[in-house]
Formats: structure tokens, C-alpha cells, sequence
């Protein structure tokens, strides 16, 4: 689902497709006893330039009035800093590259106490000839948590619309069928004689108008 989410992003911002880097956000809700990845993705806004990249995620929960670092990684080296969630949290973004892109985790069995906010703290240093400059930036996902998956609003208004499309084609269909058959069963060989003679009628026209033309000439 994600992938076509992606190329539907890409067909509509194929610019920014080439430059290689789309800044999709991240969903919000995640479903208990399911995984759920947080997207993070900070694009480097100079393509070309080499570049050393690490991430830190904070997590605040609800009654929390401060971010915890709870995850930090580097180049193949992810570190679990916070023990709710040891076991639980894995790498779902740029691999084998120092240069990245997309930073996001996946917690792989969402609990109640997952809800809160989360952010993720990229660190960027860029490597020029002769010196190093240093960016951050943070973003921030609040993330709800459901014991059951809620349908989204456009894909049970499309099923509805799907339905009614079959059902108003279908009887149009029948109707249609239902029309002809009569008109032809209703028309008998009196018909096919006079197609036959308009169509006589229409050639000798032509047939005319041709030697009319050649005529002039
Ligand atoms: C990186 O590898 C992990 C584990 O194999 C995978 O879940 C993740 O999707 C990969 N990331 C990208 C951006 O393909
Ligand atoms: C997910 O968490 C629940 C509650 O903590 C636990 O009972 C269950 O075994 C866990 N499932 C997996 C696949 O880790
Ligand atoms: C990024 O990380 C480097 C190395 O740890 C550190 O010196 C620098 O202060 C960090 N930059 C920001 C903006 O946090
Ligand atoms: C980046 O780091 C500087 C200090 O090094 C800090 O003042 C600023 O708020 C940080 N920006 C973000 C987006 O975290």
C-alpha cells in the first residue's frame, strides 16, 4: 500500500521524484498488537554534496511534560535507548548508506502506552572541500493509538460508489438489451428491403457526385 501511495506521489510531483527524495508525512494512527511505522523522511537539499547523517527519536507520552530519547542510529548501528521499548523498535529507513534520507522506525506490537508524540531529531553534516557544515531538523508525529482498525473515509465512499455503479450499469444494460430485441423482433423482412434500397439510393448519389466532379474538370 505504501508503495502505490508513493508512485501516486511520484506521478504527481515527478519533479521532485528525480531530485530522489519525496517529504511524505507519517500516519498517525496505529492499531494495537499491530506494527506501526513512524515515517521521518529530510531530504538533503543538496543532492550532490557527501554527507554524514544520524537520527534521534524522542517519545513523549500524554501524561509526559518532556521528550525521552528512546532510539538513535547511525550507520547500521541502531541503539534502543528506552527500555518499554526494547524488542519493539526497528529500522525502517535509508540502509547501508551514512547519507540519510528517510530515518524512519517501526514498532512491531503497538500497546496503548505507545500514544504520544514523537520526534525525530536528524543531525546532518555536510562535507565540503574544505569544511564541514552541521544542519538539524526535527519533525514531530502525534500518534494515536485504536484497538481496531478504523476504515478511512474515501475507501468506503469509493466501495458505496463501486456498487451503485455496478448496480445502474447492469440495469441499463438489461434495459438496453431489452429495447433492441423488441425493435428488431418488431421489424420484419419489410425493413431489411428498404435499408437495402436506401443504400442503393446512397451509392448511385455518390456515384453522381463523382462523375459530376470529373465533369468539371
Ligand atoms: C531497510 O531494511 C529494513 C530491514 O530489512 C527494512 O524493513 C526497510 O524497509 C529498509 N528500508 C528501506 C528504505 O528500504
Ligand atoms: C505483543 O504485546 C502483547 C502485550 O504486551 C503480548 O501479549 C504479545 O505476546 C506481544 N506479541 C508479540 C508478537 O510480541
Ligand atoms: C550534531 O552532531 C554533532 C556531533 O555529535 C554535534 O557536534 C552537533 O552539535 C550536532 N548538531 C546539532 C544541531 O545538534
Ligand atoms: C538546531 O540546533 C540549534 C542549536 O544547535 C537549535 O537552536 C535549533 O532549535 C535546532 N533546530 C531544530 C529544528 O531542532
Amino acid at each position: 500500500m505504501d508503495s502505490w501511495l508513493l508512485m501516486l506521489l511520484c506521478l504527481t510531483a515527478v519533479s521532485s521524484c528525480w531530485a530522489g527524495c519525496v517529504e511524505v508525512e507519517s500516519e498517525t494512527e496505529a492499531v494495537v498488537g499491530r506494527e506501526f511505522k513512524i515515517r521521518c523522511i529530510s531530504c538533503k537539499k543538496r543532492g550532490e554534496t557527501k554527507a554524514i547523517t544520524f537520527v534521534e527519536w524522542f517519545f513523549r507520552a500524554k501524561a509526559d511534560d518532556a521528550f525521552r530519547v528512546i532510539y538513535y542510529y547511525q550507520k547500521d548501528a541502531p541503539d534502543i535507548k528506552d527500555e518499554r521499548y526494547s524488542g519493539r523498535l526497528l529500522w525502517s529507513g535509508s540502509n547501508h548508506t551514512e547519507d540519510l534520507q528517510d530515518v524512519s522506525i517501526q514498532i512491531t506490537n503497538v500497546t496503548e502506552e505507545d500514544e504520544g508524540e514523537y520526534m525525530c531529531k536528524v543531525n546532518r553534516t555536510l562535507e565540503f572541500e574544505n569544511h564541514y557544515y552541521n544542519i538539524n531538523v526535527s519533525k514531530f508525529v502525534q500518534v494515536t493509538v485504536v484497538p481496531k482498525a478504523n476504515r478511512d473515509v474515501a475507501s468506503i465512499v469509493s466501495e458505496i460508489m463501486m456498487y451503485v455503479l455496478i448496480v445502474v450499469l447492469t440495469i441499463w444494460l438489461v434495459a438496453e438489451m431489452v429495447y433492441c430485441y423488441r425493435k428488431i423482433a418488431a421489424a420484419g423482412e419489410e425493413t431489411v428491403l428498404e435499408n437495402a434500397s436506401d443504400y442503393l439510393a446512397i451509392t448511385s448519389e455518390t456515384k453522381d457526385n463523382c462523375l459530376g466532379v470529373q465533369a468539371q474538370e
